[in-house]
């Protein structure tokens, strides 16, 4: 038995070995990505990219502030081909730095709607998340639900879950309330949410879902996917929890639900600016963006690429279609306003 185990090892080892060695060339083909992104389809991802074409993804993985600082400090020398952020807002900071250049239209015109990437085509979406309003079934009922705004009404005070200001995520929501409403009607909103906060803002997404779940408060404002990895969490207690959940698109009838974006970018300097080309045409393949949506539940960006079934659960909805790059004079602003407001 154990001879047969063994021969079976040998013999996938030897596979593998063929197989690295069929792809170590003596001028080994690369690309390197900083990523802020921590997800283990993306690995997977970045593997099967090697497999089929041998060129060898070096993965730098820290947060979003870090890898800007490093772009800054390595400068001319950066060995960075490919930088990654799981938000617009931290993309368009680097596009400020002149830390990007642009990649081929061609990559990205004709597959991702064009509010999802840079009109330069300094940046892409790859995938994109809402961020919407998930409330207690049992007790909130959903059409009293409406709009962003309409969270201020005194009705929902001390019932209100949403993470700090600190967050990309909100940042960018409140640059896309500024570009809607103004900064006056921007920083009106965030003092209301604050005088309707159930809490001082603590913890990431997941924990104001659980804690609508605790009682704490009745509605949180968070992104799709993290519903998505809360269902399908290998914790029962979290999948009941997220069993318990409604999940609510606000707007639509107006400018429709906040979209934000994981992106893709060549670096400015970037030594292998093709195979970084080559890697983002992979991640917005309809193999890719189909494995993205299945595993981390990320609506896809692919114009042709179906949604999953828990995200047609979730139901049809509009989107804020404001190009996120139009989100850049007002970031900055955001951070201000939030001070202003007292959103921790
Ligand atoms: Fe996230």
């Amino acid at each position: 038995m154990n001879i047969l185990k063994n021969t079976i090892l040998l013999f996938f080892l030897s596979v593998g070995l063929i197989f690295i060695a069929s792809c170590s060339s003596p001028a080994a083909d690369e690309v390197n990505v900083y990523s802020a992104r921590h997800y283990q389809t993306d690995e997977d991802l970045f593997k099967e990219f090697t497999g089929e074409t041998c060129i060898r993804v070096n993965l730098i993985k820290a947060g979003a502030d870090q890898l800007i600082n490093r772009l800054e400090l390595e400068g001319a020398t950066s060995p960075a081909d490919l930088f990654i952020t799981a938000d617009a807002g931290y993309m368009l900071q680097a596009r400020e730095k002149n830390l990007l250049q642009p990649m081929e239209r061609s990559v990205i015109e004709g597959i991702v709607p064009s509010y999802l990437y840079d009109s330069e085509g300094y940046w892409t979406g790859f995938t994109k998340r809402a961020r919407v309003i998930v409330y207690d079934t049992a007790k909130v009922d959903p059409s009293d639900l409406s709009t962003y705004e309409a969270l201020t009404d005194p009705r929902w005070q001390g019932r209100i879950l949403v993470r700090t200001s600190k967050n990309a995520y909100n940042q960018t929501l409140m640059a896309s309330i500024i570009a809607a409403n103004g900064e006056e009607a921007a920083l009106a909103w965030a003092r209301g949410i604050v005088a309707n906060m159930a809490q001082e803002p603590r913890g990431n997404d997941r924990d104001q879902v659980k804690a609508v779940a605790a009682g704490v408060g009745d509605v949180a404002i968070v992104n799709t996917y993290y519903m998505g990895l809360l269902l399908n969490s290998s914790n029962e207690e979290e999948r009941r929890i997220a069993r318990q959940m409604g999940v609510f698109f606000p707007n639509q009838d107006g400018r429709g639900a906040h979209m934000n974006i994981s992106a893709a970018a060549i670096a400015k300097n970037a030594p292998n600016k093709k195979n970084a080309e080559k890697l983002i045409s992979f991640l917005l393949r309809n193999e890719s963006q189909q494995l993205l949506a299945e595993v981390n539940h990320e609506y896809p960006v692919n114009i042709n690429t179906p949604w999953t079934e828990l995200q047609m659960q979730w139901g049809e909805f509009k989107p804020d279609t404001i190009p996120l790059d139009q989100l850049t004079p007002h970031l900055s602003k955001a951070t201000k306003l939030f001070d202003e407001a007292g959103w921790k």
